[in-house]
């Protein structure tokens, strides 16, 4: 692959190629990779390819698939070595790495079975010393690794590389940082469940590959890439060792590359162009970084921070001051859904119709919960007709405790009150598989939909508190989630129509959603580019002239003020009733307390989102509130019409 750097990317210290969006990405690099194989073939060689697992290959995989099916690309004289295993988990394990492969790749390619490598997870401990040095020797005896494909854990680790894994280390048994463990907690249905072991081939192992290519998607990733990318080489972040590499390449999507130099502060790597969105950034910057509110900053605050270019466009600090102060003021509202007879030529939302038809999205319940709960509130206290609709029953994140609870619950109640036998019978069959099945065993059919249940009746719980109507909590059930599993989703014009087909019926006024900038194989990445898709079908018709989309944030990072177009404050009253909605959400909750941090859970996590973005305007100079959320208009999908 080329590698060639620009101006802008001067602060970079590994190449790094930004896409639009993932699967333009993937498509460069399984290019790439196609070459390569083909270019092997014609040679009479092998080609030698490390490969990771998790969500960020997925894409890339199924596209690999594609090109072996439609385009005749054969695996046959393509070797692979994977990263990492889990320990304790045998190959046919759902959750094994050798199982992922298996179904996201191997099976759907030529490629010979002894050509596969994925370090066995179920070595006796006293024997993984001596196993671990086989694989290295087999990697060698292959030819080394030509390309190895990586993708990055939130805290910083390539492989299972946690943090303090020191540059040279090699193939080993090691132990799984905690956020990599609560990162996997949804696949392995709780924390609990995930191994604390895993073997990983070490940095340096990871260092000898001819060529690498890392990849990301996703805000998640944002923060910890320009640690990798921009920051000090460090065994803290040990990604950060790749720009030691002279041929590794980033291939990420925007949302990924927020935070680099070149998208956080561009005016630091060359001439921009200053439109209304980029000033705004600046100044917000320059106040954050030195700690000021926007009005007491000076001419000397922007031309020491290499800001002078701003100010020959715009004039003195005193006007940029108060012009970007005036526009982050009028951001804030009270109401989300508009406020009647009152002059709304600086609100984010027109007050005409005074009562508005609003449809809420939810990926799965709880996501809407967190992100706008107390938005949500206001609107229904605000009369506005709500319709809050859950996209999917989230069953597959309900873990086998909480039904099995739910079933005994509803044991005793048909047994000693109702005497339903019909219904006795039914739960008799659940239990009997709870019995029987081991921990990750696929649920059932049934049991998905018993799953789902409970969920249900979490969210309407938690949707009773902020007062919704209950006949206007739907629940989709989109059949690419009902019918998949984590990472194994196939979406459908289905999905489509049904979203499509709610909208024509309701004809809002005002649509939020969420999940641009979640990763793509996610519940709330699919969900988003559904929803997307849903609204450019529906482009034309009249309705969508007055619809306003508006983007909710997720508590993954709190939004900066300049990337917010509509903030709604939280007095300490309504934080608390948030909190108390969140709350119903019981499945959702740490299972394993004695576990838990103090942040860990995702209602703290949305808590100290929205109590972080309140700060963030405090200390611009403007209102300090208890808690804000926030919301960005997607004039993009708006401007389809
Ligand atoms: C997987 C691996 C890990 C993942 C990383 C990111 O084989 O070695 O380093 O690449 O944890 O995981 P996802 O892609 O799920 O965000």
């Amino acid at each position: 692959m080329q590698i060639s750097q620009t101006e802008a990317e001067q602060y970079e210290r590994i190449p790094t190629k930004v896409f639009p969006t993932s699967d333009e990405a993937v498509r460069v690099v399984a290019a790439a990779i196609s070459h390569l194989v083909r270019e092997r073939q014609q040679q009479g060689r092998t080609l030698v390819l490390g490969l990771a697992t998790g969500s960020t290959p997925v894409k890339l995989y199924r596209e690999l698939i594609r090109l072996h099916r439609e385009e005749g690309l054969s695996f046959r004289n393509v070797v692979t070595f994977n990263l990492d295993e889990y320990c304790g988990l045998p190959p046919r394990h759902p959750e094994s790495y050798r199982h992922f492969m298996e179904v996201q790749l191997f099976q759907e390619v030529d490629i010979p079975a002894e050509n596969v490598h994925v370090p066995d997870g179920m070595i006796a401990r006293s024997e993984v010393f001596e196993y671990c040095r086989k694989y290295e020797e087999r990697i060698r005896e292959a030819g080394g690794i030509d390309l190895q494909v990586l993708g990055i854990g939130r805290t910083g680790h390539i492989g299972f590389n946690e943090p303090g894994s020191a540059v040279d280390s090699r193939t080993r048994m090691v132990t799984l940082d905690r956020l990599t463990r609560r990162d996997a907690a949804r696949d392995f249905r709780g924390e609990a469940n995930v191994p604390e072991y895993a073997i990983t081939m070490g940095v340096g192992t990871i260092l000898e590959a001819r060529e690498i290519a890392l990849l990301a998607w996703g805000e998640s990733k944002a923060a910890i890439l320009r640690a990798a990318i921009e920051g000090l080489q460090t065994d803290t972040v040990p990604a950060s060792f790749l720009q030691r590499h002279s041929n590794c390449q980033c291939f990420i999507d925007e949302t990924a590359a927020g935070e680099l130099t070149r998208f956080r502060l561009p005016w630091k790597v060359g001439p921009v162009y200053w439109e209304p969105p980029v000033i705004r950034k600046a100044v917000v910057s320059v106040a954050g970084e030195l700690k000021k509110p926007v009005l007491r900053l000076r001419d000397e605050d922007y031309t020491e921070n290499g800001l002078s270019p701003l100010l020959v466009e715009t004039g003195s600090a005193y006007s940029l001051n108060i012009r970007i102060f005036n526009e982050l003021q009028h951001t804030i509202t009270g109401w989300p859904g508009g406020k009647p007879n009152a002059d709304d030529s600086n609100r984010p939302v027109p007050a005409e119709p005074p009562r508005k038809r609003v449809i809420v999205f939810g990926p799965e319940p709880l996501d809407a919960e967190l992100g706008m709960a107390g938005t949500l509130h206001r609107l229904v206290r605000h009369q506005h007709e709500v319709t809050f609709t859950y996209l999917t029953s989230g069953n597959l994140g309900v873990p086998d405790n909480e039904a099995r609870m739910a079933i005994s619950l509803l044991n005793e109640l048909s047994v000693n009150r109702l005497g339903d036998i019909a219904g006795k019978e039914r739960l008799a069959e659940l239990a009997k598989e709870m019995e029987n099945k081991a921990p990750f065993d696929e649920d059932s059919v049934k049991l998905r939909q018993f799953k789902g249940l409970i969920r249900k009746a979490e969210a309407r719980a938690s949707c009773q508190v902020l007062g919704l109507d209950l006949s206007k909590v739907l629940f989709l059930d989109l059949p690419f989630y009902e019918k998949g599993r984590y990472r194994q989703f196939a979406t459908s014009e289905q999905d489509i129509a049904s979203i499509r087909g709610l909208c024509e019926r309701i004809q809002p006024h005002q649509i939020y959603v969420t999940g641009s900038g979640a990763d793509p194989s996610s519940v709330a990445g699919i969900c988003f580019r559904l929803v997307s898709s849903a609204l450019e079908a529906s482009g034309k018709e009249a309705w969508m002239g007055a619809c306003q989309v508006w983007l909710y944030a997720s508590s993954e990072r709190p939004w900066y003020p300049h990337e917010i177009d509509m903030a709604v404050p939280l007095s300490p009253a309504e934080l608390a009733v948030k909190l108390d909605c969140l709350y119903h959400h019981r499945s959702q909750r740490s299972q394993t307390p004695f576990l838990k941090t103090q942040s860990g859970e995702s209602w703290q996590q949305a808590e100290h989102s929205n109590r972080t973005t309140a700060e963030h305007y405090d200390h611009l100079g403007l209102p300090e509130y208890e808690a804000i959320e926030s919301f960005r208009r997607m004039k993009e999908v708006e401007r389809r019409r």
